[in-house]
């Protein structure tokens, strides 16, 4: 049985101020019109897998998730509502406990997750669903399956994959290393080593194989989030976890808390198109750029401009003479960066939260 996970609890700070605390960038639709990032992610799976997807988001977001779910019409997702980010490690640790508490006997033994980030976009889901079909015999076999994509940057905000043995003619590869965020010389010698993948951020595994993996290098946030589901609240529209419980979780990501340590991880190349949107730069490549290399949304007025995004929301934006600039207007915030900054927008957001 595949069970979808799809983790919703992020900031998306990076792509401020159109992604705001309050309604971070997941619930927005960003690339569809019609579509936030969420409900695009909710729409991929289908043709997929017959189990309803788990979603995870924080507590103060559960009226946009349920109104976006609603609006999926048809779709059955449950809710689970964390009251406070302890980031991705804990989120999989529940979604595999619940997955097991789910299915009774020999399935729950069976349960693969597919772990989903819910801000990224994929243009080609065929090819999509076809490197989850490709990996599901490797997870079945207990390995910890990444899904790759070839690098073109040294970009610093990504996991690493190094390639080890490689599994059948497939282009999967056992992984011989996997380095999370490494600074820029490690990026750099990466790139051109060239038996390197970045990380999509998508997982495939057995939910008894990450627990156990869980168990061996973060049994405090396993123990967390057990306690955290027995005492958690249910009704109709969402599964509250227990907040004290999950207080004392530690916050760390899985790809620091299990992938960097596991000697079981795999990685099934993905080739479709796959952008994780996680800059504005990403934005406007995935949106598309004219001819002088600009990307417009909105009421927008340009004389000389080159290799700008420019986005307005709620006035003219009037730009003359200028290159490689983000300006981003909303209607209380406007930002104006240079392109090669954008990394420090996530910066620039966190002093704004601590100034209140
Ligand atoms: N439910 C839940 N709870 N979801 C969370 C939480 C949390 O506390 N924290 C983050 N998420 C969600 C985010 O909304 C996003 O969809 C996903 O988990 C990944 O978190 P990010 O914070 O965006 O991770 P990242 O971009 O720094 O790094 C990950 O993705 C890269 C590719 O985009 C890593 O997996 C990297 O290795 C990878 O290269
Ligand atoms: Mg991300």
């Amino acid at each position: 049985m595949l069970f979808p996970v799809i983790l919703a609890g992020g900031h998306g700070s990076r792509l401020w101020p159109l992604s705001r605390q309050q309604h971070p960038k997941q619930f927005l639709p960003l690339i569809e019109e019609s579509l936030s990032m969420l409900q695009a992610t909710l729409k991929r799976l289908d043709g997929l897998s017959s189990a309803p997807p788990l979603l995870l988001c924080n507590e103060q977001h559960r009226f946009l998730a349920a109104e976006q779910v609603r609006q999926m019409k048809g779709l059955q997702a449950q809710i689970m509502l964390e009251p406070v980010g302890r980031n991705t490690a804990p989120a999989i640790a529940l979604a595999a406990l619940f997955s097991s508490e789910q299915t009774a006997g020999e399935q729950a033994e069976d349960a693969v997750l597919l772990a989903l980030p819910a801000d990224h976009a994929i243009e080609d889901v065929a090819a999509f669903h076809a490197a989850v079909n490709a990996a599901l015999p490797l997870a079945r076999a207990g390995k910890l399956v990444t899904f790759g994509i070839p690098p073109t940057r040294a970009e610093t905000g990504y996991g690493y994959l190094h390639r080890g043995t490689a599994i059948g003619q497939s282009g999967s590869f056992e992984v011989a290393q996997f380095v999370e965020k490494p600074d820029r010389a490690r990026a750099e010698a990466y790139l051109a080593a060239g038996d390197y993948d970045w990380n999509s951020g998508i997982f495939l595994f057995q939910a008894k194989r990450y627990l156990q993996e869980l168990a061996r290098f973060q049994p405090e946030v396993l123990a967390a989030c057990q306690a955290a589901l027995a005492g958690s609240e249910r009704d109709l529209d969402f599964i509250r976890l227990d907040a004290e419980a999950f207080a004392t979780c530690p916050d760390i990501s899985v790809d620091y808390g299990v992938m960097e340590h596991t000697t079981s991880a795999a990685m099934v190349p993905l080739e479709a198109g796959w952008s994780d949107v996680g800059s504005w730069s990403a934005l406007a490549g995935v949106l598309g750029r004219d001819e002088q290399g600009n990307t417009l949304c909105g009421d927008v007025l340009t004389e000389g401009v080159d290799n700008c995004l420019i986005h307005a929301e709620s006035r003219l934006v009037a730009a003359l003479g200028v290159e490689n600039l983000v300006i981003v207007e909303t209607k209380d915030a406007v930002l104006v960066a240079h392109k090669g900054k954008e990394q420090d927008v996530k910066r620039l957001v966190e002093q704004l939260e601590a100034q209140g």
